[in-house]
């Protein structure tokens, strides 16, 4: 019998995602792009770079899933899951003892508790203040004139760092300013706002507690100073994926593929 094949699209707000997988779940392909200003034509785009390069046609995928805030915008998706359900099944699947999901994108950020089969159980979400989320580091690595991979360097993960007080974006951003006036080190300064995500991020944490293992998901893991003072809170080491921004998608492909033998089997 001919192998099948599965996709799942995440349309966030920042970026683009597609994963294909076949029958045997595992991956053949995975591609990040840059949402910009139309969704569908993004997702038609991580689509046909992922069909490229897996070597397959679109009429070949049997189903399909689009998950993020974009997920009502890709016509040819077969099915339509919360991004919630998609980081849990993902992380599940990479990490399979992870019992505790966080997932910091560009616009939201998110704790999940699933189960052992990756099912939601429980989650808290930030998706009203930027402060907490990756748009956040965007903004401030911005005014800093860094790159978001600078962010990783380590003298920016393990030198001091400067407190800082404003719990909103804009303020934040205004605090920053006068710290560079004053001419307070850079690296003090990223110490300092990695701190302040990291205490935004673990009042959600408080509030569905820490169970099993914990997965970082989303494009802020591959901020490796916010992994370590996020280690550090936690106490406990995180398993960090090796393209966390794709593990929506990935578990969006693979509830296509529930989906389907679903269908199929009946
Ligand atoms: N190379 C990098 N180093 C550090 N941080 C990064 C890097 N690339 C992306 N990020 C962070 O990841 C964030 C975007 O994450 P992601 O791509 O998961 O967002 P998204 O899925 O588009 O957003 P959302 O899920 O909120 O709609 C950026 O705001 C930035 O803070
Ligand atoms: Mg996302």
């Amino acid at each position: 019998m001919a192998d099948l094949f599965f996709g799942g699209i995440d349309v966030g707000s920042l970026s683009t995602e597609a994963v294909i997988i076949n029958s045997e779940e595992q991956v053949l392909a995975e591609v990040v792009l840059i949402t910009g200003v139309n969704g569908s034509e993004a997702a038609q785009k991580a689509l046909n770079q992922a069909l490229e390069l897996a070597e397959l046609a679109q009429s070949q995928i049997a189903a399909l899933t689009s998950t993020g805030y974009g997920r009502a915008s890709v016509p040819f998706a077969t099915g339509k899951t919360t991004e919630i359900s998609c980081h849990g099944v993902g992380a599940h699947h990479l990490f399979p003892s992870t019992g505790t999901v966080i997932d910091v994108g560009g616009q939201d950020s998110k704790v999940i508790q699933i189960d052992d089969r990756g099912h939601m159980l429980d989650f808290s979400m930030n998706d009203k203040c930027a402060a907490g989320t990756g748009r956040f580091l965007e903004v401030m690595a911005d005014r800093l004139e860094l790159e978001l991979d600078e962010l990783s360097n380590p003298a920016y993960i393990t030198g001091p760092s400067t407190p800082i007080s404003s719990t909103c974006t804009v303020f934040a951003e205004s605090e920053v300013i006068s710290l560079l006036a004053k001419d307070t080190p850079r690296e003090q300064i990223v110490n300092g706002l990695q701190r302040s995500i990291v205490n935004r991020i673990w009042s959600m944490v408080v509030s569905i507690g820490i169970h099993g293992e914990v997965t970082i998901t989303g494009g802020v893991a591959k901020n490796q100073g916010l992994i370590k003072v996020l280690e550090e809170k936690l106490g406990q080491k995180l398993n960090v994926p090796k393209n966390p921004q794709t593990v929506g998608a990935l578990g969006a492909a693979l509830i296509a593929k529930r989906h389907h033998s679903d269908s199929t089997s009946t």
